[in-house]
């Protein structure tokens, strides 16, 4: 059978291309609010799900077929390159990853190790394998952590609500803080490229903490990595996505660290942040993951402020501004789909 995504809206999108209708898919789309996940979760824990690849590949694919998204998002983690560097961690229900040794000293940043990705983490590669070879006509996003979202994750130990350690580390042992990133942008840019030789169509680096940096920190602790894997990522030719939460003020420096399309989160209106970043570059966003709690009514009410802020510009992919809460109603994950389709056709 002829593999047609690459002609598809998602990619058009991706490209600036013009769309006969907007494409639409949701961050961690795949997960617990979905009885067919929690299903499969009775039986393995979220790392045995993510080693084995046709289970990975098998939660990949639930979405998309109950509620129709128009690219499917790979199923793993973006804390999945820490075992291979020697930091083990566990996801802790109700508490989120723990790792079990954080990396806080000098010595701790030289004990990482390399690694080679197809030996270590070859089980995801193998996952997009699979998937290219059922997906037809919806596209493969595949996805890594950003620089300074995965070293404060692996500085702190968990979530945290100040980055105290991982602050500290920058402003006080800088010389630390720049080996630590550089040694892990070596091992993501490897981890994201391996993952586009295997198949995956378009790649998006989350810095889902990144929020919690000034411009000007940004600009010396973190931008240089991101942008070291966003050229490395773009240089394959594929397009890329690059997406912060609660980035508004950041968002002139990650266009300038790269991206074809920038991830909004739900703090902007999307024309303003679109506006922020320019219109030479696409946009993906940027419904509040919390309305989706709440009536058609409202949901049809929102979904259409975004679509009208988008003007039918090209280069909209529809999303949510951060990923998909448990206990969401199924419902009406598979009617804002519906709508964005339906609102959305020209
Ligand atoms: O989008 C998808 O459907 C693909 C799969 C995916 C997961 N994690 C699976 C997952 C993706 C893209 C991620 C990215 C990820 N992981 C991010 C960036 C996106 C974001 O939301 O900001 C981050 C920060 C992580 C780290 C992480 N993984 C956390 C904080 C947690 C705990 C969350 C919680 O609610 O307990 C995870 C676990 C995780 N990763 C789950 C899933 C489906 C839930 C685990 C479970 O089934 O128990």
């Amino acid at each position: 059978m002829t593999n047609t995504s690459d002609n598809s809206n998602f990619m058009k999108a991706c490209r600036l291309e013009p769309v006969d209708q907007t494409p639409v898919w949701f961050m961690r789309q795949a997960g617990r609010y979905m009885p067919e996940y929690r299903k499969l979760r009775e039986k393995y824990s979220l790392l045995e799900m993510v080693a084995q690849p046709e289970i990975a590949a098998e939660v990949t694919l639930q979405p998309i077929k109950a509620f129709g998204m128009d690219a499917a998002i790979l199923f793993a983690d973006i804390l999945l390159p820490l075992q291979p560097m020697g930091v083990n961690f566990e996801f802790v229900p109700g508490k989120g990853p723990i790792i079990e040794n954080p990396v806080r000293t000098a010595a701790d940043v030289a004990a990482l190790k390399p690694v080679e990705v197809e030996a270590s983490l070859g089980h995801v590669m193998e996952a997009i394998r699979i998937l290219r070879g059922e997906l037809i006509d919806v596209p493969l996003i595949g996805f890594c952590g950003a620089p300074f979202t995965v070293a404060s994750y692996m500085i702190e130990g968990g979530p945290s609500k100040d980055y105290r350690m991982a602050k500290s580390m920058m402003y006080n042992t800088p010389e630390v803080w720049h080996a630590f990133m550089e040694k892990l942008t070596a091992v993501l840019i490897d981890y994201l490229t391996a993952q586009i030789a295997a198949g995956a169509q378009v790649v998006q680096l989350f810095d889902s903490w990144v929020g919690a940096l000034n411009p000007q920190d940004y600009e010396i602790f973190a931008m240089p990595y991101s942008k070291k894997i966003l050229d490395a990522a773009h240089a394959t030719g594929v397009p890329v996505i690059h997406f912060g939460v609660g980035a508004t003020t950041l968002l002139p420096l990650m266009k300038k660290a790269g991206g074809d399309v920038l991830g909004l989160d739900w703090r902007i209106p999307l024309d303003k942040g679109w506006d922020i970043i320019g219109h030479d570059r696409g946009v993906q966003g940027n419904l509040d993951p919390v309305t989706l709690f709440s009536t058609p009514e409202l949901l049809e009410k929102r979904v259409k402020e975004i679509l009208a802020q988008a003007t039918g510009r090209p280069g909209h992919i529809f999303n949510v501004g951060h990923g998909i809460l448990q206990h969401t109603p199924n419902e009406n994950v598979k009617a804002v789909v519906e709508m964005v389709h339906e609102f959305s056709k020209k």
